[in-house]
């Protein structure tokens, strides 16, 4: 079947042309800010997780136009099990929700659905459709939307040791040959690319548990703006933050400037 194109943003805009070396290949979005928006308009904070559907869906799109590979969604933290019983239970049911509405239109767009995070404790229903979500999806490749639902990155990161060390000690592999690079082999997506641009809206600046590892090199874009305010304008706003970042990887040139005459 071949990938439909998403639909327009409504302003008509489309994506601004940026060299392709510049577009980030992996883009990690922390959506945050939801609670805050409710709470300004005097709404239970439920009612901004619920508007904050389409500002994913339209990010995705303009993924999608820009020709970014592969989108990390922030979607509900380790530690998110500490807000209040309604929270979370309203939080499970919506992301199974969501999920669920958004299927075929995700699917038609030609996006594969991937899920990162920990299986205990998280609701059945919710794995039961991120599973649907992942078969369904298997042969896409237009865009890869990882889901990470019950995810955090340090969690992610004693599960992989936890491992090493089960196969160390059943003789899999070799204490003195895990490296970062075997040790990567054992993260919840070890296929994708590394974090180019790590991407958090609600004007909070920190990582709050999200892709420790795959981030080390990331560009870090802070947007100051409510995750249900958010669109793909904003999205196409940090890329070209992004495409202007000097990125050195702890190399250095050294370009000494003339000195004036
Ligand atoms: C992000 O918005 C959504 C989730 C964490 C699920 P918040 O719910 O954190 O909203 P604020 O940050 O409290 O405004
Ligand atoms: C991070 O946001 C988690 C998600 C967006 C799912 P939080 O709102 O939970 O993070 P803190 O509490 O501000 O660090
Ligand atoms: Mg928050």
């Amino acid at each position: 079947m071949t990938a439909q194109t998403p639909y327009p943003h409504p302003s008509g805009q489309s994506a601004p042309s940026i060299p392709q070396k510049f577009v980030p290949r992996h883009v990690a979005v922390v959506m945050d800010g939801n609670g805050r928006w409710a709470n300004e308009r005097g709404l239970p904070r439920n009612e901004g997780h619920k508007a904050g559907e389409r500002a994913l869906l339209d990010v995705v799109a303009g993924a999608i136009e820009m020709g970014i590979p592969v989108v990390s969604a922030y979607a509900f933290s380790t530690e998110n099990w500490k807000r209040s019983l309604d929270e979370v239970n309203f939080l499970m049911t919506f992301c199974g929700d969501v999920l669920e509405r958004q299927l075929e239109t995700l699917k038609s767009w030609g996006v594969r659905i991937r899920w990162a995070g920990r299986r205990p404790k998280l609701w059945k229903s919710v794995i039961r459709q991120l599973e649907v979500c992942e078969r369904e999806t298997a042969g896409n490749s237009v865009c890869t939307l990882v889901m990470c639902v019950n995810y955090g990155g340090r969690a992610e990161i004693a599960d992989a040791a936890a491992t090493i060390a089960a196969d160390a000690a059943a003789g899999k592999i070799k204490p003195g040959q895990v490296n970062e690079k075997t040790f990567a082999r054992y993260l919840d997506e070890p296929d994708l690319p590394d974090v180019d641009m790590f991407l958090r809206t609600s004007g909070e600046q920190r990582f709050s548990n999200f892709l420790l590892w795959q981030s080390a090199y990331a560009e870090m874009v802070f947007m100051n703006i409510l995750w249900p305010d958010v669109d793909r304008l904003v999205l196409w706003d940090a890329v070209e933050e992004y495409a202007q970042r000097d990125r050195r990887y702890g190399g250095a040139i050294d370009s000494v400037s003339k000195p004036k005459v």
